[in-house]
């Protein structure tokens, strides 16, 4: 059996509403699990030499395209080892936290996951996509349609990456925090909940499909 590749891009550690939600998730995988910590171990922004050994003989790579495509090659690696993924994706500024984005970067390569005659190399696999935020950003809020996070992710995952995705977002997190939001806590802790039954419901349906 190969393995849950689980990406986390939250910077808060044990306080991480999305990496609590995946522990949820992961209490109930028992197969193994590949994990990468993006915050504690950030990948580098994909820079001009990164982009121009894409497109060169190796055998030419100068210094900085070889060392810039060892990164790539092995997170591509890392990324089509596995069956299925787990990305833990808080919602900061709207949209994905930077490391997530620079991660993202490195794997979508051209022949390499995506780009190929028969549709990407990973074609069909699941993933979970778990964010957290911190306001309400339901259809009746002002802030409905400003999720940049999600919406952007199930595009890129699915279109690019090929893979098959569902998401959670327990919301409203800040609520516990902010005075001028208590009277939200019980919509918090509403989402909560089901976010993390939602997630155990998940790896179940995951073991379910991979085993398949
Ligand atoms: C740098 C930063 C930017 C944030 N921007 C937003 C935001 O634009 N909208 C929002 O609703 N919450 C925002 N938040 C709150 C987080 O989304 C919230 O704390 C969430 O629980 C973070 O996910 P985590 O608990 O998994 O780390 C931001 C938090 C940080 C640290």
């Amino acid at each position: 059996m190969s393995y849950l590749l689980h990406i986390d891009s939250s910077s808060l550690g044990a306080d991480s509403v999305s990496s609590q939600v995946a522990r949820s998730f992961r209490d109930n995988w028992d197969g193994p699990v590949v994990r990468r910590n993006l915050a504690a171990s950030p990948v580098p922004h994909l820079a001009g030499a990164g982009i121009a050994a894409r497109s060169t003989d190796p055998a030419r790579h100068t210094p900085e395209q070889a060392a810039a495509a060892a990164v790539q090659d092995e997170l591509i690696e890392e990324f089509l080892g596995a069956s299925a993924y787990l990305f833990t994706v808080p919602m900061y500024n709207l949209t994905m936290p930077s490391v997530f984005k620079a991660w993202l970067d490195q794997v979508i390569v051209k022949d390499g996951t995506f780009g190929h005659a028969d549709g990407p190399a990973a074609s069909g696999r699941p993933a979970l996509v778990i964010s957290a935020r911190g306001g309400g950003y339901g259809p009746s809020t002002p802030n409905h349609g400003k999720d940049f996070v999600v919406p952007a992710l199930e595009t890129i995952l699915h279109d690019m990456l090929g893979l098959e995705v569902t998401s959670l977002t327990p919301e409203l997190t800040m609520a516990p925090v902010v005075p001028a939001l208590t009277h939200l806590v019980p919509l918090h802790e509403k989402s909560l909940a089901e976010a993390h039954q939602q997630a155990r419901r998940q790896a179940g349906n995951f073991r379910g499909r991979v085993a398949a």
